[in-house]
């Protein structure tokens, strides 16, 4: 069965304002090619999507909400279910009034079942700080910068799944996305310097030494850490040649792509991106009977 995307149309993206330390207004409105690099790039990332056998569904962009083209951060999804984000700064609240029409209009045409809000006084940013991890099978849940550490109750309610609890250390990798991403067959690709050391040894403690391949400082200032893994593909920003290599020597395969004007606002393929087919017990090859 393919896997199934949701991305938001670049049209109206533009670094308008910081609400973290890669986004830079003044260098985005005085490059008069970034709007057309940034549609580009776009483009590239669901081609690719679509070249490792997934389907992309796009929403339109909206005039004022740049950051719609991160959709990562509208919602988890698992299982159907749909758990809508709220987000931490104004800049992005606006956001939440449009991925909720979004989500109905899925349920509408059956590609989710059920769309959920979280309970008052949490903040949560979707997929972003809320990772599924198939091979272990619960979510692990960054908390410290943007989401509130009273999420991780709400996400175990909701979704009735174990969470493990990361406490995010740094501003630059504000959601767990940025520097946290598991891999099939049990792998993790993550940057150290991200996480609190209590959030490190929970990550010890689940994933054995020959399973991390640990991101460099380059690796996670280039967003590769924030990558898109569908079976044996992985789709990432433009990785150092170390990490490219690194990765194909364990089998993936690599595809690259320039994706500059989201860096410019502190994002990566898998923000782009937020998976709606993720079932939490992979479905089992059985006979039609
Ligand atoms: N400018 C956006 C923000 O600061 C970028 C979001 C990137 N999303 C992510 N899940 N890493 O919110």
């Amino acid at each position: 069965m393919s896997s199934r995307f949701l991305m938001s149309d670049a049209g109206h993206y533009g670094v308008h304002y910081q609400i973290n330390p890669w986004m830079q207004p003044d260098v985005w409105s005085t490059d008069p090619a970034a709007r057309i690099a940034a549609l580009k790039a776009s483009e590239d990332l669901s081609a690719a999507l679509m070249a490792a056998g997934a389907t992309v569904e796009r929403i339109p962009g909206v005039a004022g909400l740049p950051d719609l083209v991160f959709p990562a951060n509208a919602a988890i999804v698992l299982d159907g279910k749909v758990l809508l984000a709220r987000f931490r700064h104004p800049e992005r609240q606006g956001e939440e009034a449009v991925f909720r029409a979004a989500f109905h209009d899925l349920k509408a045409r059956g590609l989710v079942d059920d769309v959920v809000e979280l309970p008052d006084g949490v903040l949560q940013e979707g997929a972003g700080d809320a990772i599924w991890d198939g091979n272990r099978g619960f979510f692990w849940v960054g908390h410290g910068q943007r989401s509130t550490d009273n999420s991780i109750a709400a996400i175990e309610t909701v979704f009735g799944q174990a969470v493990v609890s990361l406490e995010l250390a740094s501003d630059r990798f504000y959601h767990l996305d940025t520097c946290f991403c598991p891999l099939q067959g049990g792998k993790l690709l993550y940057y150290p310097p991200a996480f609190t050391p209590a959030a490190l040894t929970a990550i010890h403690a689940h994933v054995a030494p020959q399973d991390r391949i640990v991101a460099s400082d380059e690796d996670a200032a280039a967003f590769c850490v924030n990558a898109v893994n569908i079976g044996q593909h992985l789709i990432m920003a433009q990785p150092p040649a170390g990490l490219r290599a690194r990765l194909e020597s364990k089998g993936f395969q690599v595809t690259a792509i320039d994706l500059a004007p989201f860096i410019l606002s502190g994002g990566g393929a898998y923000c782009m991106t937020l998976r709606l087919d993720r079932r939490s017990k992979a479905e089992m090859a059985c006979a039609a009977e």
